[in-house]
This record gives structure tokens, C-alpha cells and sequence, in this order.
């Protein structure tokens, strides 16, 4: 018997991604149940890479016939798929059928002459389409359908929620309207390919690969965009050319430490992307960091981009007995791909998103309550991050009873030889085919999640626990950060570690009032009269609704809403029950 969850069809993009067959672009979603396996994360990432490979970005003049448009493009081959969309402009995506496509319209692009100024004769794939004869095209013309990239305004999304059913379906809709579009997911992909072109000018085989939020399935429109310089193809050989009595190796400059190498490649990169990047712009070059960075704005795409390179590599001794083993065995010396941490916590992350419905959707509602009460920040600081909360949301489900998540370590047991993954010492394995996963048969509601999550973190004993999804177990705290979230694979690094105790006590203080909101009979249910706001609106929008912040309302201190919450669940009528209800 399949719980109900299990029923719900993956909205958006993650459906396309998650499916193995290939659907027709726009198709309808079903709502049954996906019985199609499952595609694993390095599959999505590989088919995204390709994909964005044969697309192009197209600046176009406001009014455009999109029939004209396209035929005068189909001249280079056929189109796969495109869309438009406004940023300062109109602008269009197109997914040719073949990569030479692209070729053949850049060998029929010229550089702009522009008057006084110069241009940098730089040749991408971002181009701009003007109008031979302005005056004649343009009149009458429709305007295009243009795709939204941004997320919907406060308003229109607390309305939205006023609307639901109940509490559930709040939490689905404001999953829908959040998460990333299939059109937003293509943009971010060739945004990245469009950086890689101007990196592939030093390192012609580097790659250019997103992780975080917008490869994890917990993105939320208009959240940055992490990448990473991968340039580890570059030292890759066949075991076949490193076959015989010679070795040939690059005369290369040697720097001392990884550190160093990250730090001048990605100063150069950063150069490059400021002087000859189209569209990139606010290039800041944030190099001293613990993890150096290039950070800027593609303008076109409005992408904030944070790009970081690969200062953790397999191990030279591992990699050496790597080497060695696939010698014996007679495999390829080198592994096809090589994960880096933050890759395999995106892979980690994605797969626990795919597993059940109820997981993005707590996921998204957690982390947009934390930005309304500005819990989250876009700028770092002393608070809780999207990640941490992430973390502690896979935490809780694991805690759930029969678990709604398996732990880490029990997804180390599912993975196979090809699954082994270590990297710099740390054991990085888990099991990448998703459809190895069982089901839970758990089958709580959304509501009963959420309030129980207020709950469960409202009362956990930070000052001496620390949360691990590795064990899904509560652990005891090796040292004493206010907040401890155990980092899934470097599991001697605090992953929240920058808390302060005023901000975790902050994160308290509401998960409680946000409880005491959801028990109230009249918060959570749709009012009568319609306007009231109820259930998840109540707690994620009272700017909106109130004029105040749910921290700065009146009401009980925050140790006598615990009680009260203690006292409603003792009593007669106590919510235990809710299992189940909608
Ligand atoms: N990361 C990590 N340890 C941290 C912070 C980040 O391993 N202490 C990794 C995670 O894989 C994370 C990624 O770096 O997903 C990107 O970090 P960040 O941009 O802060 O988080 P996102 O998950 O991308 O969320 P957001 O939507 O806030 O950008
Ligand atoms: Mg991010």
C-alpha cells in the first residue's frame, strides 16, 4: 500500500527533471502518480549542460513578430525551444537542435560599430538583434508572451493563500508559485555556459557547473546563482596515452598551496569577466574569503552569481590507490566525474527532495517564513542560512515516526561500487539511483508537519544537542556554537557555525508563536467572511496583514506560549489527533 503523498505528481521543473522519458515542452501534468524510474542528478546536470550548450541569449528590439523571429533564426537549423522574457528589455532564449547551429549564426554576426566609443571584439553566444528597418517592422506588431522570472509580489501570494483550501494546499501553492520555473532553470543553466565560454578562453576544457539552491530543488525564483570553475578535465588523461614507458606532463608554475591556485585563476577569470564579459557587471573579486570568490551580476539575466573553483580535489595518496585499483581491475584510470562537497550536498539535497512531495513543500514554507520574519538575510551575517534550515527540516522528517526521510547512513547501505564516493578523506558515498529508495509509508499532513515542526524546534535543547542527518539522530554538541548542524560530509565542521544566540533565540521565539498560531481553531482555517488571514498567511505574511512583524506583535512571551502549547496538548481536546486530518 503507497501513502497518499506518494500520489502527488512533481510540479514544474523538477517533474521534467525527475522524468526519464522525454515529454513534449508545456506538457500538462498529470496529477497521477510518476511511475517513470527516476533520473539520477549527474543525468539532469549532464542533459542541462548539453542542453544550454546549443542555446543562445538573444537582446531584442521591444516589439518583434516571434513568427519572423524564429524563421530568421531556422535559416541556422532547426529550433528545439525558446522563450521570452523581460529584464531591462526583451530578450529571448533559443535551444537549437544542433550545437553548429550556434556557429553558423555567430559566422553571420558582426561586432557593432559604436560611433566614439569602442567595442571588445569578444564573439559569445549573447547577441543583439536589431531591425534593418525599424519603422516598417514594428508597427502593429503583437508583443510576445513573455516568461516570468521573478517570484510573484507579496500581495498576489498572500491573497493566494487566503484562497486555499486548507493548510495544505497553502503549502503546495506556495511551492508552485516559489520554486523555480522550467524557463528559469534553462536560464540558469546557460547563464553558467555563458560564463564557461569566457573561462574557456585560459582553460579550454574547464567546465562551468551550478550547485546550491538552483540545482537542489529548494531554489525559489530570484535566489543567486552558485557556480563552480571545475577545471579537473584538464589534468585528465586516458589510461591509453599514459600507457607505455613515458609519462608526459604540462611544464606548469607551481603555487603553494590550492588556495593560491584558486585565488589566481579566479582573479584572472574575474579580469576577464569584467572586461570582456557581455553583460556581466559589478565583477567584485572577493578573494580572501575562506572560499575565494568572483561575485557579479549578469545583467541579462538578472542572475546575482557567485563563482567559486575547485580547491578540493580527491586526495593524492587516495587518488593514487584510485589509480591503481582501476589499473588491476583494468577501468580507465581516471572516474568520469569527480564530486566535489558542495556538488554532493546539492546531489544529497536533490535526492532528498525528489523522495516525497511533503519535503519541498515544508522546505519552501520554512525558508519563506524565515525570510518574512528576517531570520534570513541576503547579505551573511550572524543568522540562520537557507541551507542550515533545510538541514534542519530533513532533520525533522527523519525524526517522524515511521520516518518520512532515511538518514544519511542509511543511504550509504543502499549505494553500490560505482556509488563510492571519497573526496579529500571525507566518505562522500550515498546511493545515487533514487529508485533504489523505498517509500515511506508515512502519511501526515502538511499541517501537521508544519505545526509539529514549530513545535519540535520551539522545545529542542539546542545548548547541548546538535542535529545530524547523517544519523538522524540528536547528537551530543562537540563544541559550543549556540546552533549545531553537523555538515553532512566534513562532519567536524559546524555548517552554522556564524549563529549568534540572539538570532537562534529569535528562530525560537517565533517556531513557538508560529505553533501557538496553527493551534488556534480560528487561524487555521479558511474564515468565513474570506479576508481573515489564516493558517500559513497568518504566519507568513503579517506585514501584510498586520502592519507589524510576528516577533513584534503583543503577545504572551515566548516561555508562556510553551506552556500554553503544553496545556492545549494535555487536555481533553488535545491536537495529538490531527494524524491524518485535512
Ligand atoms: N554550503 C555548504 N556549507 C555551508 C554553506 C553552503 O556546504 N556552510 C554549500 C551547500 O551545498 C549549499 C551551497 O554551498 O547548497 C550554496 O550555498 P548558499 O548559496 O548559501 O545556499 P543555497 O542552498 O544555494 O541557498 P540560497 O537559496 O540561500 O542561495
Ligand atoms: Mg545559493
Amino acid at each position: 500500500q503507497r501513502p497518499v503523498h506518494r500520489l502527488l505528481s512533481y510540479p514544474g521543473t523538477v517533474a521534467a527533471d525527475l522524468r526519464r522519458e522525454e515529454q513534449p515542452a508545456g506538457s500538462a501534468e498529470t496529477g497521477s502518480e510518476d511511475r517513470t524510474p527516476k533520473k539520477r542528478f549527474c543525468e539532469v546536470q549532464n542533459e542541462r549542460r548539453e542542453q544550454a550548450q546549443r542555446t543562445v541569449l538573444i537582446h531584442c528590439p521591444s516589439k518583434i513578430s516571434e513568427k519572423r523571429f524564429l524563421k530568421y533564426l531556422s535559416q541556422h537549423g532547426p529550433i528545439n525551444n525558446h522563450f521570452f522574457y523581460e529584464s531591462f528589455g526583451l530578450y529571448a532564449v533559443v535551444e537549437f537542435h544542433q550545437k553548429e547551429s550556434v556557429a553558423s549564426l555567430q559566422s553571420v554576426t558582426r561586432t557593432p560599430s559604436l560611433g566614439a566609443e569602442a567595442a571588445i571584439p569578444f564573439r559569445s553566444r549573447y547577441f543583439s538583434l536589431k531591425l534593418k528597418n525599424p519603422s516598417n517592422q514594428t508597427s502593429g506588431q503583437p508583443s510576445v508572451q513573455c516568461s516570468n522570472q521573478s517570484s510573484p509580489a507579496s500581495r498576489k501570494l498572500f491573497d493566494l493563500l487566503c484562497c486555499a483550501e486548507n493548510v495544505d494546499d497553502q503549502l503546495n501553492t506556495l511551492t508552485k508559485e516559489l520554486q523555480l520555473t522550467e524557463e528559469n532553470t534553462r536560464l540558469r543553466h546557460l547563464t553558467c555556459s555563458l560564463i564557461e565560454d569566457v573561462a574557456a578562453a585560459y582553460f579550454p576544457d574547464c567546465a562551468i557547473r551550478p550547485f546550491g539552491s538552483s540545482v537542489n530543488s529548494f531554489g525559489k525564483l530570484g535566489c543567486d546563482l552558485d557556480m563552480f570553475l571545475d577545471l579537473d578535465d584538464i589534468g585528465k588523461f586516458s589510461a591509453h596515452k599514459a600507457s607505455g614507458n613515458f609519462l608526459m606532463e604540462f611544464q606548469v608554475k607551481n603555487v603553494p598551496s590550492e588556495r593560491i591556485a584558486s585565488q589566481k585563476i579566479l582573479s584572472v577569470i574575474g579580469e576577464c569577466l569584467d572586461h570582456f564579459g557581455p553583460g556581466c557587471v559589478g565583477v567584485q573579486k572577493i578573494l580572501n574569503a575562506r572560499c575565494p570568490l568572483v561575485r557579479f551580476s549578469h545583467q541579462a539575466s538578472g542572475f546575482q552569481c557567485d563563482l567559486t573553483t575547485n580547491n578540493r580535489k580527491i586526495g593524492d595518496r587516495l587518488e593514487a590507490q584510485f589509480r591503481l585499483l582501476c589499473r588491476v581491475v583494468g577501468l580507465d584510470a581516471y572516474s568520469p566525474d569527480r564530486f566535489w562537497i558542495a556538488l554532493r550536498s546539492s546531489e544529497l539535497l536533490y535526492i532528498y527532495g525528489a523522495l516525497d512531495s511533503r519535503v519541498r513543500a515544508l522546505v519552501f514554507t520554512v525558508r519563506c517564513w524565515a525570510r518574512a520574519h528576517s531570520l534570513t538575510s541576503s547579505i551573511p551575517g550572524a543568522w540562520i542560512t537557507n541551507f542550515s534550515l533545510t538541514i534542519m527540516v530533513i532533520f525533522f522528517l527523519q525524526r517522524r515516526s515511521p520516518p518520512i526521510l532515511p538518514t544519511l547512513d542509511y543511504l550509504k547501505t543502499l549505494a553500490d561500487a560505482e556509488d563510492k564516493c571519497i573526496i579529500e578523506g571525507h566518505n562522500c558515498t550515498f546511493v545515487r539511483d533514487l529508485n533504489k529508495i523505498k517509500p515511506s509509508g508515512n502519511t501526515e499532513t502538511l499541517e501537521l508537519l508544519l505545526k509539529e515542526f514549530f513545535e519540535y524546534f520551539g522545545n529542542f535543547a539546542f545548548n547541548k544537542n546538535s542535529i545530524n542527518i547523517r544519523q538522524g539522530k540528536e547528537q551530543n554538541k562537540p563544541e559550543s556554537s549556540p546552533l549545531h548542524i553537523q555538515n553532512p560530509f566534513e562532519t567536524s565542521l559546524n555548517i552554522s557555525k556564524n549563529v549568534s544566540q540572539s538570532q537562534l533565540q529569535k528562530f525560537i521565539d517565533l517556531a513557538r508563536e508560529s505553533a501557538w498560531i496553527l493551534h488556534q481553531e480560528d487561524k487555521g482555517h479558511p474564515s468565513p467572511s474570506g479576508n481573515q488571514p489564516w493558517g500559513l498567511a497568518a504566519l507568513l505574511l503579517p506585514s501584510v496583514a498586520n502592519g507589524v512583524s510576528l516577533a513584534k506583535k503583543k503577545k504572551p512571551a515566548s516561555e508562556r506560549i510553551k506552556n500554553l502549547l503544553e496545556s492545549i496538548k494535555s487536555g481533553p481536546e488535545n491536537s495529538t489527533n490531527t494524524n491524518g486530518k485535512r
